[in-house]
């Protein structure tokens, strides 16, 4: 899987020189006069992204500079690593400095994700420059690369795959796999035996798929490790319901399980760490259809926790399914609750496409959060849980309304209204997210992305990497 990634190291790889422009002009004076002009020749001054190549002896290459611009010191400067790995030619090549451990990493990230395409239906092997390849920076930490790019990949290959091919019942066998993988555990309960276990809001959304719906429960580590439980909303395919949604609105809804997939990325992460942890996820599992037995606008329906809720728009489906699994997640009392969805169309007025938002009763853990995304260049945003417009949320014949009928603070209610399945939501954080990159950037491919996925695996090891 790691195609582009030499985990051992090679003597004979061709260095790569990262250099700002700051200390471009410094290692100048330490070269011979031949390589200056040369750098001149090639207009080569260290721009962001910018690389040349550098003849040796008899015409060969003995080295890439590759700029860095005026960065060098933050994560985020190094995803130009993801295009420098399209554009050198085939070949080994290693990074020819010490570089801080965090950046090799990102550097090393950068430069598989910086390669990723989801080719499963393309008959053509389009291999460009053919494989340029990376050893591993020798203070990289290999464990923490390949979880980062495992975790990544396998977040962009489930949710890229179209919604035919990943329904209930693949995203199920991808966590199943998972689980195997790690020696982890994963229970599936599909279709009426959800009613027999008590999942009614689960079924009510997805019994309208020929798909089965169901709720994947995957634990791993042992029983009595302090505990870390991820939900992620897993609606494999979007209508919307009977309310449905237009074409552009339902255009990109095969990633309405972004959410599951970047929990299990991040899963993934913590797994290959071997964070000494009681692991568990949760992902219901639906495909929100419409047929003859679909849920309804103005249906009633029971839910885990045992809270009745009026649906309003059938529309809001993420939240329905998100509450089970969540009572479900409560019920347990782990250390802390994460869940991510990709929940509203709000957050992404609110926010843009790159933000996710992220709710919690916790300012320390917000606080924790923020500076993990800025760390990671992984960014995130919180909004706020304001209780007042939980009013909003108010039915005349129910306990609570899934949707509020007004048009505002749609990110808020949708939170507020998960947070009623929730005893203490200082153990909770909720992430709103795309799970999607609408533009190509060096690094980070256009389509399906477990956005905050690093963030939260760098927020999470500084409270669960130790017993
Ligand atoms: N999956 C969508 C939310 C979504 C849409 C996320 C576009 C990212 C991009 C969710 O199930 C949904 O349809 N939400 C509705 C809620 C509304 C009916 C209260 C929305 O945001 O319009
Ligand atoms: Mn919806
Ligand atoms: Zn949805």
């Amino acid at each position: 899987m790691i195609t582009n990634i030499e985990l051992a190291q090679d003597p004979t790889a061709t260095p790569i020189l990262p250099l700002t422009i700051d200390n471009l002009a410094q290692w100048l004076t330490s070269q011979p006069h031949a390589t200056a002009a040369w750098c001149q020749h090639h207009g080569f001054a260290a721009q962001p992204g910018k690389y040349l190549a550098v003849p040796g002896e008899e015409g060969a290459v003995s080295s890439i500079l590759f700029g860095l611009g005026k960065g060098g010191e933050k994560v985020g400067d190094f995803w130009s690593f993801g295009t420098l790995a399209n554009d050198l030619p085939a070949g080994t090549y290693r990074i020819d400095t010490d570089l801080d451990p965090v950046l090799a990493n990102h550097a090393a990230l950068a430069w598989a994700q910086g390669t990723y395409q989801f080719d499963r239906y393309q008959n053509e092997d389009d291999v460009g420059n053919g494989i340029a390849k990376l050893c591993l920076p020798e203070t990289a930490d290999p464990a923490a690369i390949k979880g980062a790019i495992k975790g990544g990949f396998l977040a962009r290959d489930l949710i890229n795959t179209p919604a035919s091919d990943m329904g209930p019942e693949e995203l199920a066998d991808a966590a199943v796999e998972l689980a195997k993988e790690f020696d982890g555990t994963c229970e599936v309960t599909v279709s009426d035996d959800l009613l027999a276990a008590n999942y009614p809001a689960i079924h009510a959304v997805g019994r309208a798929s020929a798909r089965a719906p169901r709720l994947i429960d995957l634990r791993w580590g042992p029983e009595d490790g302090r505990r870390l439980t991820l939900v992620g909303k897993g609606v494999c395919f979007d209508t919307g319901g009977l309310n449905l949604k237009g074409t552009a609105g339902m255009a990109k809804m095969k990633k309405d399980m972004g959410g599951a997939a970047t929990v299990l990325g991040l899963a993934a992460m913590i797994m290959s760490a071997e964070w000494p942890i009681r692991l568990r996820v949760l992902i219901p599992a639906v495909e929100n259809a419409v047929s003859g037995n679909a849920y309804r606008p103005g249906d009633i329906l029971s839910t885990r926790k045992g809270l009745t809720v009026e649906v309003g728009n059938t529309d809001a489906e993420g939240r329905i399914v998100l509450c089970d699994a969540l009572a479900e997640a409560d019920s347990e009392k782990p250390e802390l609750i994460i869940d991510m969805a990709t929940l509203t169309g709000a957050a992404r007025v609110a926010l843009g496409t790159d933000l996710p938002a992220v709710f919690t009763g916790s300012d320390e853990i917000a606080e924790a959060l923020n500076s993990a995304g800025e760390k990671t260049d992984d960014p995130v945003w919180r909004l706020p849980l304001h209780g007042p417009y939980r009013a909003l949320l108010k039915s005349k014949v129910a306990d609570l309304n899934n949707v509020s009928d007004g048009a505002f603070g749609g990110a808020i209610t949708a939170a507020l209204y998960l947070q009623s399945f929730i005893e203490d939501s200082s153990r909770w954080v909720h992430i709103d997210t795309y799970g999607w990159n609408d533009k190509d950037r060096p690094g980070r491919p256009a389509g399906g992305d477990g956005l905050a996925m690093r963030a939260l695996f760098a927020m999470l090891s500084d409270r669960f990497d130790q017993a």
